[in-house]
């Protein structure tokens, strides 16, 4: 795991989608894995920025979203569809055919999680994959005690996952208990990995993922067995990080003649 410690929201939503940007230049049919939440809105808008401004193409694009809820209608204000249309793909040039997210509404669900699954292989896999983190640690929408080798199925959130979310949801609603998130072992094969957390909320389960035990406790904690997981942090996620310093020092002494390095240290100039 690679850990780099930001000023800010600001400045890390800046730094995963130059890591986007260098991945679709360089691969104009690139795979991506996308999240929703708070934690990837400065990505998103980085990216429309570049889409907008820099000529970025989307056009040849595949995406793929971690989750949706059970029984949300796609037009539904709080489903992550909407949540896509509005913060991303409305913005882009990505054909609708090229972007996936898991249907609540799918009739046979077995079938349309195990459909997600082959068209993801399909698809070449994924190239990079952003994550945000769960208060108790998830991944996706995989709770703690999720299997680590899970694939994309059905899971019931956590109450505080449910507080978590009811931000989005109007007063009167009720956050659905259950939902369809690919599994730990499908986000486990994505290429590269992007995990990004922010604020203080974030500090105990950024801690315990990545210095506490590998534990279905944590999910994230899976990601100490990636070959090649960044996390972005603020100051505030990173506070309960007992080797903060270290990891400090291993940036700024970072190899650069290796080219995979290279290219990372190209993002900050
Ligand atoms: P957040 O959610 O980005 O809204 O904090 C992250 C998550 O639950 O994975």
């Amino acid at each position: 795991m690679e850990i780099i410690i930001l000023p800010d929201a600001t400045t890390g939503g800046a730094y995963a989608a130059r890591m986007i940007e260098k991945l679709v230049r360089n691969k104009p049919k690139a795979v991506l894995g996308l999240a929703t939440g708070s934690t990837p809105i400065p990505v998103y808008q980085n990216l429309i920025q570049k889409h907008q401004e820099e000529n970025l193409d989307f056009s040849q694009v595949t995406t793929f979203n971690l989750d949706e809820y059970l029984g949300l209608d796609p037009s539904h204000p709080a489903s992550y569809h909407s949540f896509m249309r509005e913060h991303l793909f409305s913005k882009l040039n990505i054909p609708q055919s090229q972007i996936h997210i898991p249907d609540g509404l799918a009739p046979d669900i077995e079938a349309h999680c195990a459909a997600y699954e082959a068209a993801i292989v399909k698809a070449g896999g994924i190239d990079l994959q952003l994550l945000g983190i769960g208060g108790e640690g998830h991944i996706g929408f995989n709770e703690p005690s999720s299997s680590l080798t899970s694939r994309t199925r059905v899971k019931t959130l956590i109450p505080r996952t449910r507080e978590d979310n009811k931000r989005f949801f109007k007063p009167e609603e009720a956050v659905p208990h259950h939902v369809l998130t690919m599994g730990i072992g499908t986000i486990m094969e994505a290429r590269t990995i992007l995990l990004l957390a922010f604020g203080d909320g974030k500090a105990e389960a950024i801690a315990r993922s990545l210095e506490g035990p590998l534990t279905a406790r944590i999910p994230a904690s899976i990601l100490q067995m990636h070959p090649k997981t960044i996390v972005l942090l603020d100051e505030g996620s990173a506070s309960k990080l007992e080797m903060k310093d270290y990891y400090r020092y291993v940036y700024e002494h970072k190899e650069t003649t290796h080219s995979i390095h290279r290219e990372e240290n190209e993002l900050l100039s």
